[in-house]
C-alpha cells in the first residue's frame, strides 16, 4: 500500500519535485559530494551540500567554496547558504548563478552559537522583518528556485512555525522543510512531529518533514503522522546510506530491503575512495571515520573492525582490511569483543 499524502501545490519550475520523496539532509562536516553521490545510489532522491555562509561566499572564501562543489553532479542537488545580512545573501544568491543546483534553499534553522550570535540560522525564526528581508533578497537575485529550512521556533514560549510558514509560502519558497525541534532543544529530545503534520495542513506548498528518522520504520510513520510530501533524513544516514534503500521500498510498497554485511564493506570501500580523490589521502581516510563509526552496529566485532581501520590514515589499507572482512562475511571477531556490551558494538 502507498504511503497517503497530502495534495500539494508544486511551483511550475519544480516538476521533479512531484516524484521526490527521500531527500539527504544538509549536515556541515557530512553531506559532500562522495556522500551525496553514494545515497543517491541507495535511493534518496535529492543531495543537499553543507550549509555555505553567505559572507564566505561573498568574499570568495575558497574553502567555502569547495562546500559548493556541484559541477557536473548527477542526480538533484540543493545548495543551502545562511547568513543575517541580506545584501551578502543577495550578492551569494549571484555569485551562484553557474553552480550546477536545482534548488537554492535558506537556512533558518541551525542552532550553533557562532551562527545564531550573528543572528544566522535559527535566531532569524526570532525576527521575522529581517528574516522577510533575507528572503526577497535571495528569491530576486537566485536563478534557481528557493526553498527554506525552520525549525518549529526559537523556543517553547515562541513557536512559530505556522506564522513562519505561511510568510514563507508566500514569498514564493517552493517547499519549507521543518526540523521538528525549537532552537531551545538543540538535538535534544524528541522532534515534534504533530507540528510537521500541523504544518502540512496550514500550507498549500509542499512541506518536507524533519527529524529523528533512521530507519524504514520511522520513515513511514513520519509520513503516516504527518502526510509531508517528503522527507528529509539527516544523521540516520550518516554510516548507513543504504538506509533509503529501505525507504524506497516502503514508497514502492516492496518488502523492506536488507543489506548484507559484504556489500556495507563495498560501500564504505566506494566512499573511501571517493573522499580520498576529493580531499587527497590522509584528509579523505579521516573524512570517512566519521561514518564508519555508525557503521556495522550489531555485528560482533565491530568495534574491532573499526578500531583496526582507525588505526590507519592510508586508504589501500582500509580498502584490504574491509575487502577481508567482506570475504569473511563477518567483522573479525575476537574474545574482547564477544564480551562487550552490544551499545559499543
Ligand atoms: C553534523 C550535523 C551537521 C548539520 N548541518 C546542517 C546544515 O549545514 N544545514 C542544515 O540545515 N541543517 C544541518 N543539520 C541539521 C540536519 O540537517 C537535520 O535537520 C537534523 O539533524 C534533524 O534531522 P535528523 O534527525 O534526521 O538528523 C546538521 C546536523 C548535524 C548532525
Amino acid at each position: 500500500m502507498t504511503l497517503d499524502r497530502k495534495p500539494v501545490r508544486i511551483d511550475p519550475r519544480t516538476p521533479w519535485l512531484a516524484d521526490v520523496r527521500r531527500m539527504l539532509s544538509p549536515m556541515a562536516g557530512v553531506t559532500d559530494r562522495p556522500f551525496r553521490d553514494i545515497c543517491r545510489r541507495f535511493g534518496a532522491d535529492m543531495g543537499f551540500c553543507e550549509f555555505a555562509s553567505a559572507s564566505g561566499l561573498t568574499y570568495g572564501g575558497e574553502a567555502t567554496w569547495r562546500l559548493v562543489d556541484t559541477d557536473g553532479e548527477q542526480g538533484l542537488v540543493g545548495v543551502q547558504i545562511f547568513g543575517s545580512n541580506p545584501e551578502h545573501m543577495a550578492s551569494a544568491s549571484r555569485l551562484l548563478v553557474d553552480k550546477r543546483m536545482d534548488v537554492l534553499d535558506i537556512n533558518f534553522g541551525c542552532p550553533a552559537k557562532k551562527v545564531v550570535r550573528k543572528c544566522g540560522g535559527s535566531a532569524l525564526l526570532a525576527d521575522l522583518p529581517l528574516l522577510e528581508q533575507i528572503v526577497r533578497a535571495v528569491v530576486a537575485n537566485s536563478c534557481v528556485p528557493v526553498s527554506a529550512k525552520i525549525r518549529t521556533g526559537w523556543d517553547e514560549d515562541s513557536v512559530n512555525y505556522r506564522e513562519v510558514g505561511r510568510l514563507l509560502q508566500e514569498l514564493g519558497m517552493v517547499w519549507v522543510t521543518i526540523h521538528g525541534r525549537t532552537r531551545a532543544q538543540k538535538f535534544s529530545g524528541q522532534a515534534d512531529w504533530g507540528r510537521i503534520a500541523d504544518l502540512v495542513e496550514a500550507l498549500d506548498i509542499p512541506v518536507i518533514g524533519n527529524g529523528d528518522v533512521t530507519d524504514a520504520e520511522s520513515y513511514r510513520d513520519l509520513v503516516r503522522q504527518t502526510r509531508c510530501h517528503a522527507v528529509m533524513i539527516g544523521r540516520g544516514a550518516i554510516g548507513t546510506p543504504w538506509l533509503f534503500a529501505g525507504m524506497r521500498a516502503v514508497d514502492d510498497g516492496q518488502p523492506p530491503s536488507q543489506v548484507e554485511f559484504a556489500e556495507m564493506c563495498s560501500v564504505t570501500c566506494d566512499h573511501i575512495r571517493g573522499e580520498v580523490a576529493a580531499r587527497g589521502e590522509q584528509q579523505g581516510c579521516l573524512v570517512v571515520r566519521k561514518h564508519i563509526s555508525r557503521t556495522f552496529r550489531g555485528y560482533p566485532g565491530a568495534a574491532s573492525l573499526r578500531r583496526r581501520l582507525y588505526a590507519t590514515v592510508e586508504s589501500a589499507e582500509m580498502i584490504a582490511i574491509l575487502t577481508a572482512a567482506a570475504a569473511a562475511g563477518r567483522p573479525e571477531s575476537d574474545a574482547e569483543n564477544l564480551t562487550q556490551p552490544e551499545a559499543n558494538r
